[in-house]
C-alpha cells in the first residue's frame, strides 16, 4: 500500500470517516517543512462540535497515526501534518517492491470478481486503421491492469462481422471478386470490390436491392452466402491476429456480431412480453424518452436486426455466461449515444446489471509531422504507422550506437526497433487523457529525452546495463534494512516518494479507465531516477560499497517498477539500447 493509503487508514481508525473520504481529502504541503502528506481537519468540526484546531490538537497525540514509526504526526493550525521517516519509507519501499518483483501494484482487489473488457472489435473485410489502434491499446492496457489488481478478466473482441454491408461484399464479390487478389491480400480486395460496389450502385440502383437480398440469405443461414462471409471472415482474422500478435495483444473470445443474431428473436419475444417494444414508421423500437434518449430501432422495417439489437443480445449472453461484475466497452466517443440507448433498453426491461455496464470513450487520431499514403477515406493503416515507426526508431537507434560505439549486431539492432518502435506507437495512444484527441508526431514519438516511451525504455536499459556491472564486479544489491535506510538524501528520497505513489495510480487507471495515469507514474519515477542517477554515483573506486549496494537496491527497484508499469501499458521492455 501507498503511503497516502497508508495515512487515510490510520486516520480512519480514529476517526469516522471512510479511508476512501479521507483519502481524497488528503493533500501535499506546499512546502517541505509542512511535512509530505497534510490532512485538513475542517470536514469533522460539524460532527465534533469543535473548531478544526482543536480537532487537529486532540488527534495529534494519537499512536495509531504513526504508523508504527513511519510517520511524525505534528499540528499546525487546523492541519494534520504527516512527516515520512525517510530511512524508513526508503527500506520500506525497497523491500516491497524486491518481494513483487516485476509485478509491482498487484493487489487481490477483484478477487472472486469477473470483468468483461470488450476492445479493439474492428470490422472485417476492413483495413485496420489507427482508430482501431486506440481501443486496442486503451483496452488492452486496461485489460492488464485489471488482471494486476487481482479481476478475472475476459477480453472480448466484439468483431464487426454482420450486417447490411456483407449483402454488399457477397454481391460484388460475385460480379467483380478476383480469387487470386483475395489470396494474396484480402483485405485490400475486399476493400477494391466495396467501394467499386458504392461507385457502381450511384449509377444502378437494383443492385443495392441484390445486395439486401443476399444480406437476407445470410441472415437465414443459405449455405452459399454464409460460406462467402466465412471466407472472408476467416481471412480478415488472419490480417488482424498478425497486428495484434505483433503488439502483444490477445483475446478469449472473437464472437462477433453475427454471433447474436440467431439470439435476437429472443431479444423481440423478452421486449414484446414487457411491453416495450412499439411500431413506428414500420419499425420495431423502444422508446426512451424518460431517459432523454432517442428510441432505439429493434428491427428493420425489413425485419431485418440492427446493430443495437445484436449489442442488446450480446450484453444478456455475456452476463448468462460470465455472470460478469462488470461490462466494459472501449469504443470510440462517437458511439456514447448508441451506448447510452443499449443500456436504456436493458435498464427499461428490468435488468439492473445495466448499472454494471460502461462504454470507455477515447478521442481522435491526428498526425503532425507524417505523411502515409492513404486509401479510401484518409484512412492510415495502423501497419503502416507500425512500419514507418520501426524504421524511425532503427535510423536512431544506429545512430546513437555510433555515438555511444557501442558495438550491435544488425539481428539485435532489428530486434531492438521492432520494440522501441511499436513501444513508441502504444505509448502515444496511453500518454494523455484517453478523451483528448491525439497527435502523432516522430519528434515527441522518438524523443529519448521526452515523455517517450524510448525515454522510458532506455531507462530500463541503463539499469539493466548498470545492474550488470555490478554483477560483473561482484557488488550485491543490499536487501538489508538498515543500509536501504541510509538513502535518505534528497535525490534518493525524489525516487522513494515517486515509485510509493505507483500502486495507488494503478488503481486509479483502473477506476478511472485511464491508463496514462500509469504512464504518467512511470515518467516522474524515470525523470527522479534520471536525476538520481545524474547526481550520485552508483558503482565505482571512489565509492564504497556499502552506499553502492543501497543505490543498487534502489536502481533494481526502478527497473521492476519500470518494467511492471510498462507491461500494464503494453510495452515490451528491452536489455539493451
Ligand atoms: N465494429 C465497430 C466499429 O468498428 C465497433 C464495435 C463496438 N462494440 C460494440 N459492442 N458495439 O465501429
Amino acid at each position: 500500500m501507498d503511503y497516502k493509503s497508508v495515512i487515510a487508514k490510520n486516520i480512519s481508525k480514529v476517526t469516522e470517516l471512510s479511508e476512501d473520504q479521507i483519502f481524497k481529502l488528503i493533500e501535499i504541503p506546499p512546502q517541505k517543512d509542512l511535512g509530505d502528506y497534510a490532512f485538513p481537519c475542517f470536514i469533522l468540526a460539524k460532527s465534533l462540535h469543535k473548531a478544526p484546531a482543536m480537532i487537529s490538537e486532540d488527534l495529534c497525540g494519537n499512536e495509531e497515526l504513526t504508523g508504527n514509526g513511519l510517520f511524525t504526526v505534528k499540528n499546525a493550525g487546523p492541519y494534520l501534518n504527516f512527516y515520512i521517516d525517510r530511512s524508513k519509507y526508503a527500506s520500506d519501499i525497497i523491500s516491497r517492491i524486491k518481494a513483487s518483483g516485476d509485478k509491482f501494484g498487484q493487489t487481490e482487489d477483484g478477487k472472486g470478481k469477473t470483468v468483461i473488457i470488450e476492445f479493439s472489435s474492428p470490422n472485417i473485410a476492413k483495413p485496420f486503421h489507427v482508430g482501431h489502434a486506440f481501443t486496442t491499446i486503451l483496452g488492452n492496457s486496461l485489460s492488464r491492469i485489471y488482471d494486476r489488481l487481482g479481476y478475472n478478466v475476459i477480453r472480448m473482441n466484439h468483431l464487426g462481422d454482420y450486417g447490411t454491408q456483407f449483402g454488399k461484399l457477397i454481391t460484388a464479390y460475385r460480379l467483380w471478386g478476383d480469387k487470386e487478389a483475395l489470396d494474396k491480400d484480402p483485405i485490400n480486395e475486399l476493400l477494391r470490390i466495396y467501394v467499386k460496389f458504392h461507385e457502381e450502385a450511384k449509377k444502378d440502383d437494383s443492385l443495392n436491392d441484390v445486395a439486401r437480398e443476399n444480406f437476407k440469405k445470410l441472415e437465414e443461414g443459405k449455405p452459399e452466402e454464409r460460406e462467402l462471409w466465412q471466407k472472408f471472415r476467416d481471412m480478415s482474422l488472419v490480417v488482424f491476429n498478425k497486428l495484434y500478435e505483433r503488439m502483444g495483444v490477445s483475446f478469449d473470445n472473437y464472437n462477433g456480431e453475427s454471433f447474436y443474431s440467431d439470439r435476437i428473436p429472443a431479444v423481440v419475444e423478452m421486449l414484446k412480453e414487457k411491453n416495450l417494444l412499439v411500431e413506428s414508421e414500420g419499425a420495431k423500437v423502444v422508446m426512451l424518452d424518460e431517459y432523454g434518449l432517442p428510441p432505439c430501432i429493434i428491427l428493420k422495417s425489413d425485419g431485418t436486426t440492427i446493430y443495437a439489437s445484436r449489442d442488446i443480445a450480446a450484453v444478456l449472453y455475456r452476463k448468462e455466461t460470465y455472470d460478469f461484475d462488470k461490462n466494459i466497452y472501449v469504443v470510440g466517443t462517437p458511439q456514447a449515444l448508441h451506448f447510452k440507448q443499449v443500456f436504456s433498453v436493458l435498464k427499461k426491461a428490468g435488468y439492473d446489471f445495466a448499472d454494471d455496464c460502461v462504454h470507455v470513450g477515447f478521442g481522435l487520431v491526428k498526425f503532425k509531422d507524417m505523411v502515409f499514403s492513404t486509401r479510401e477515406g484518409n484512412i492510415v493503416l495502423l501497419e503502416d504507422l507500425l512500419n514507418a515507426a520501426v524504421q524511425k526508431t532503427r535510423e536512431v537507434i544506429v545512430e546513437n550506437a555510433k555515438t555511444r560505439g557501442q558495438q550491435m549486431s544488425e539481428e539485435e539492432i532489428d530486434s531492438i526497433a521492432e520494440k522501441v518502435g511499436i513501444g513508441a506507437v502504444i505509448y502515444t495512444y496511453v500518454r494523455s487523457g484517453r478523451e483528448k484527441d491525439i497527435v502523432f508526431s516522430w519528434e515527441e514519438m522518438l524523443n529519448f529525452n521526452g515523455n517517450s516511451a524510448p525515454y522510458l525504455m532506455y531507462t530500463y536499459a541503463r539499469i539493466r546495463s548498470i545492474m550488470r556491472k555490478a554483477e560483473e564486479a561482484g557488488i550485491k544489491v543490499s536487501e538489508n534494512p538498515e543500509v536501504l535506510g541510509t538513502l535518505t538524501d534528497d535525490d534518493a528520497y525524489s525516487v522513494v516518494s515517486a515509485l510509493s505513489g505507483f500502486e495507488s495510480d494503478v488503481k486509479k487507471a483502473a477506476s478511472s479507465y485511464e491508463p496514462f495515469i500509469i504512464s504518467r507514474s512511470l515518467f516522474e519515477i524515470a525523470s527522479a531516477f534520471n536525476s538520481f542517477y545524474n547526481n550520485c554515483r552508483i558503482l565505482g573506486d571512489d565509492v564504497d560499497v556499502k552506499e553502492s549496494s543501497s543505490r543498487l537496491a534502489l536502481c533494481e527497484a526502478v527497473g521492476n517498477v519500470l518494467k511492471s508499469g510498462l507491461y500494464l501499458l503494453g510495452i515490451e521492455t528491452v536489455e539493451r539500447m
